[in-house]
């Protein structure tokens, strides 16, 4: 932040705030794992200091923080006005977790504007007749173990025990990782909101598509969130000599998943009416060596649509030519499903609090799906969800290449304050 000064009632214009949210994000930019560029995965310990950034940011904000049990960290503003709503919490958040070499606006984009807004709000003495959480998550990504959205699963109410047990490729449990960071694994249902205590959910991301840049438009209001399904994937066959192996007589699992790949990208682009899209992006070949037959592979498989039923479709077709090869090649194939999201609505009045936000600037108000995945999908099980997207340079994501223009950004900081007024109108008498 251009350091705002913590009294200062001052409001801000959009460039003000974009260029403050772009300051913030080069400061988030440079946390990392790896000096050489951008991982920052959940419960790592630059996950840690991006957190402890985010805290202060939250307090000179004029919020109250804390951290739940899986590390999200709070920023807490309580009601400003009296009224029906006045004891319950409007949610906005999204996620400081990073892909592996990332780009600096997916997730920390969402969470400094929230920041920012409530700043403002603050500033321009706006009086709200509910309390508001900015929530920072930590395992949007779902890259380090093999669980996804645990975060903000957790303000819903829906992780177990045991989903904490599962391992990174280091043997290091969720679990462990937790009590590394600070956290109480055994306080989880402490992290999970009551359902009445909460109005709804609203996130601003990064749109990580193309289109609003091709529509010239720096904001969208998100309609759903594509579902989605993520596998882990065996294929057993037997190592043998590189040189000795004759080729009818091989059970060779990389050429046996090379085949499955196949299929599960033909499968995909059938489906392209339906935004099908199916991902292969993790693969360990064993032994691994250049004179042995493979006699195992692990892959990651990833499906989504815009609908649910084309998903279950593909996956049912995935498996069925994935047995037929494995048959054929005398291999073994397991897939195995570890994390699901069913496509997720978003509200019509949250849509509704944004396209107002949207309308006060003199923009048009476009609507358009998010193929991405989000922590709505988890926040779901516990409230209404509204998204807001913010044009993203050439659509382009999960690459260190991503960017938002300062300006848009300040224009998504003014849309989420007006969200926020128009669904205090809506929320401000009985409802
Ligand atoms: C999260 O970025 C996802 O959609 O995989
Ligand atoms: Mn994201
Ligand atoms: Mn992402």
């Amino acid at each position: 932040m251009s350091p705002p000064d913590p009294n200062s009632l001052e409001p801000s214009s959009p460039h003000e705030l974009g260029v403050r949210a772009q300051s913030l994000l080069v400061v988030l930019g440079s946390i990392s794992d790896d000096p050489t560029h951008l991982t920052r995965l959940y419960l790592s310990p630059s996950h840690r200091r991006a957190a402890d950034f985010v805290g202060d940011w939250m307090r000179t904000a004029g919020l109250k923080t804390s951290m739940d049990a899986l590390g999200t960290v709070r920023g807490s503003l309580d009601a400003t006005s009296p009224g029906p709503n006045a004891g319950r919490r409007l949610l906005i958040g999204s996620h400081i977790d990073t892909v592996t070499n990332a780009g600096s606006y997916d997730g920390t984009a969402g969470v400094v504007i929230g920041i920012l807004a409530v700043d403002e709000i603050r500033r321009r003495g706006i009086k709200l007749p509910f309390g508001i959480d900015v929530l920072a998550f930590g395992d949007e990504e779902g890259v380090r173990f093999p669980t996804t959205l645990l975060s903000s699963s957790a303000i819903a109410g829906t992780i177990t025990a045991e989903m904490l047990l599962k391992s990174d490729r280091d043997g290091v449990s969720v679990r462990k990782a937790l009590m590394d960071f600070g956290c109480d694994p055994d306080k989880i249902d402490e992290a999970a909101y009551d359902r009445d205590e909460v109005l709804g959910y609203l996130e601003v991301h990064i749109e990580q598509g193309p289109v609003l840049e091709h529509e010239k438009l720096p904001l969208g209001v998100v309609t759903s969130i594509a579902g989605q399904t993520r596998f882990k994937c065996i294929v057993l066959g037997e190592a043998g000599h590189a040189g000795t192996s004759p080729m009818g007589l091989r059970r060779d699992a990389l050429a046996a998943s090379a085949e499955i790949m196949g299929e599960i990208e033909r499968f995909a682009r059938e489906g392209r009416e339906h935004s099908l899209v199916a991902t292969v992006g993790q693969l360990i070949v064993s032994p691994g060596a250049v004179n042995v037959v493979p006699a195992r592979v692990d892959f990651s498989l990833d499906v989504r649509a815009a609908t649910d039923q084309p998903r279950l479709d593909a996956i049912a077709a995935i498996r069925t030519a994935a047995r037929e090869i494995a048959e054929r090649r005398h291999v073994a194939v397991m897939i195995e499903s570890y994390h699901e999201s069913q496509t997720t609505p978003c509200a019509t009045h949250l849509q509704d609090g944004f396209a107002s936000g949207i309308e006060r600037l003199g923009l048009p108000v476009l609507r358009l799906t998010s193929g991405a995945g989000h922590d709505g999908h988890a926040v779901q099980h516990l409230t209404d969800v509204g998204m807001l997207f913010v044009r993203c340079r050439g659509g382009i994501s999960h690459n260190p290449k991503e960017f938002a223009e300062p300006d848009d950004l300040g224009l998504a900081v003014e849309a989420l304050v007006g969200a926020i007024e128009h669904l205090a109108g809506h929320f401000g008498g009985d409802s």
